[in-house]
């Protein structure tokens, strides 16, 4: 499957409610290059949903501007426009007197598709997003609150678009099913490259899945943007911090793996407990808490002995 991404750039885009005081979104910029992951965070009325409804036009700007591969959107045809970008929201809104074949079908149908194509497209997408082709026969009311959401993202990429708009997608799903989702989001990506906006008020799935992240405070102010390790390690000011919370030198931990940092020689010695180089260090800090252990080996995918760490180690 032939994949694109289209850069992405908000140029002081303004959304002002009418009978509202203040704005919901307020002059926002920032650009999201192309194959890149944005995730939008922040407080409930923050103007998240706002800001990713002003890009396909469910909500009018009031001012400023939005461009896709420098073409602003108001100078587009809306349904073209609609087609070109994948939507995924936390309801799903899958169809319900449709077969999961039918709902994926959706755009593709509009743009004159056959249903052979349509069959080969969906069980294709089936497989993407995590679940057996088999699938492709049932209705929504069959599926769990999981393989509804993977059905709404094999459906928001059933036309390919070269980018993808994603509100809350988890964000009503129990936690264990959530991280799987996440894993497998981020593991599709590597393989599809699009340009992604992810909304969500969760600061852990935002720095778990962002390549960048916005922080919007109340009145759709952007507060920072910025990859997630600055956003944790050096917070722009008091709100961002507060944002992020007290334990953010502990959640940067979780952005590189035991593989990345100088491990100590002594892979020889014995009875130490063993982990796998693969483990971000805030886990194998837990790890090494946990059990009571100053020291552990760092083993490779194979099993072979690399190192050892210890907590301090990891701290620094
Ligand atoms: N259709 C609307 N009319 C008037 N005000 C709205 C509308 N939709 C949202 N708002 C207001 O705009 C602000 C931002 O809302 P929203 O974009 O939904 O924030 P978030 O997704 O970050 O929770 C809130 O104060 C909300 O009450
Ligand atoms: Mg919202």
């Amino acid at each position: 499957m032939a994949t694109q991404a289209a850069e992405l750039v908000f140029d002081e885009a303004t959304k002002q409610y009418p009978d509202r005081p203040e704005p919901a979104v307020d002059r926002l910029s920032l650009t999201v290059p192309a194959g890149e992951i944005c995730v939008l965070v922040g407080p409930s009325g923050g103007g998240k949903t706002t800001a990713l409804k002003l890009v396909n036009r469910l909500i009018p700007l009031t001012s400023g501007d939005i461009r896709i591969d420098g073409r602003s959107i108001n100078d587009q045809d809306v349904t073209e426009l609609r087609r070109s970008i994948g939507y995924v929201i936390q309801q799903v809104g899958l169809f319900p007197h449709m077969t999961v074949e039918a709902n994926i079908g959706t755009v593709p149908r509009l743009y004159g598709r056959s249903r052979q194509w349509i069959r080969e497209r969906t069980a294709e997408l089936l497989e993407l997003v995590g679940l057996d082709p088999s699938y492709a026969k049932r209705y929504p009311a069959q599926l769990s609150g999981g393989q509804r959401q993977r059905v709404g993202l094999a459906r928001a990429l059933a036309a390919n678009p070269p980018l993808m708009l994603m509100d809350e997608p988890y964000s009503a799903i129990d936690p264990i099913v959530r991280a799987r989702l996440q894993d497998e989001f981020l593991r599709l990506q590597r393989e599809l490259r699009k340009t992604v906006l992810f909304v969500t008020h969760d600061i852990d799935e935002a720095i778990k899945v962002g390549d960048r992240i916005a922080i919007l405070r109340e009145g759709g102010r952007l507060a920072q943007y910025d990859t997630p390790e600055n956003i944790l390690l050096k917070p722009a000011d008091e709100f961002v911090a507060q944002f992020v919370g007290a334990d953010r030198a502990l959640k940067a931990l979780s952005l590189r793996t035991l593989g990345q940092i100088s491990l100590r020689p002594g892979t020889w010695l014995d009875g130490l407990p063993q982990i796998d180089a693969s483990t971000n260090l805030r886990d194998a800090l837990g790890f090494l808490l946990a059990g009571g252990s100053d020291r552990a080996i760092v083993v490779d995918d194979d099993g072979n002995p690399l190192g050892t760490v210890t907590p301090e180690d990891i701290v620094r």
